[in-house]
């Protein structure tokens, strides 16, 4: 069955394996959203099931709420874990520093406060989000629906004075209304194509009234697990100093693949 994952699922799904590794029995883990957390929460469902590995799930979302829960694992919300041992979630940019940007699946409210209340926080990507400097992914921006359009425009008028190359925006849309997120708020998009200075402009863009949170995590990921295409993985402790490289290999009757 693995031999029908593309490329860019193989290296999701490797990071993921590879990334529970962390994971130790009794902890708290919060856990991301997207497809890559997916092949994670998976990870730790077998785990679960087949080891006996005690955890406690906070999910991000309501999407990756649901997918704990049918693989197994115990789910309690933030406020009942009240501190998290580990976060493990995906990217949609990570640079050299680990600054992030996040969001793309619109779940990056939730998964800023669940990474911030972690010791840890581990990013498991494909080899293909790396970038040298972040901003080609646009860059999300939750704001509230009252006024959102105000908001908008306060924003456009924002990115005038920081070192961006693009400055277009766009209302992020679900069919023909705007996207929603689990707090009901709305996803506004900056096409930025490179950010000079993510720390400013994370600090700049939550100043603004109706701003919610923004897709830049800065100085809260710990380490990246990249994953190729072929098998290798590669982790890079930012605190450490550490890059490691190992190969998993991808076993044709591995019980994850086999309802897929
Ligand atoms: C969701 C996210 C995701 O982690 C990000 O979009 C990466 O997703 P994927 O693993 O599907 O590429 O930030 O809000």
């Amino acid at each position: 069955m693995t031999g029908e994952l593309s490329p860019i699922d193989k290296a999701k799904f490797v990071a993921a394996r590879r990334a529970v590794d962390f994971v130790e029995d009794g902890m708290r883990v919060g856990l991301g959203t997207g497809s890559t957390a997916a092949w994670m929460v998976r990870c730790l469902g077998e785990l679960v099931r087949d080891e006996g590995l005690r955890i406690k799930g906070v999910p991000t979302s309501t999407r990756t709420a649901q997918l704990a829960r049918e693989v197994g694992i115990d789910v309690v919300s933030l406020d009942e874990a009240k501190w998290l041992d580990l976060t493990i979630d995906g990217a949609d940019e990570f640079d050299a520093d680990l600054c992030l940007i996040k969001g793309g699946g619109g779940a990056l409210l939730q998964e800023k406060i669940v990474a911030t209340a972690s010791d840890q926080m581990i990013v498991i990507a494909d080899v293909a989000k790396e970038v040298g400097q972040l901003g080609g992914f646009p860059l999300p921006v939750e704001v509230i629906p009252f006024g959102w359009q105000t908001t908008k425009a306060l924003i456009e008028e924002t990115l005038v004075s920081v070192d961006v190359l693009g400055r277009d925006t766009s209302l992020r849309m679900n069919r023909d209304a705007p996207f929603v997120t689990d707090e009901g708020n709305y996803i506004v998009d900056l096409h930025l194509h490179r950010i000079g200075n993510p720390r400013q402009l994370a600090l700049i863009l939550n100043q603004i009234p109706g701003v919610v949170e923004n897709g830049l995590f800065i100085d809260i990921c710990d380490i990246v697990v990249i994953g190729h295409g072929d098998g290798r993985v590669e982790v890079r402790d930012i605190n450490q100093g550490t890059v490691e490289e190992e190969r998993i290999d991808l076993l044709e009757n591995d019980n994850l693949f086999a309802d897929m």
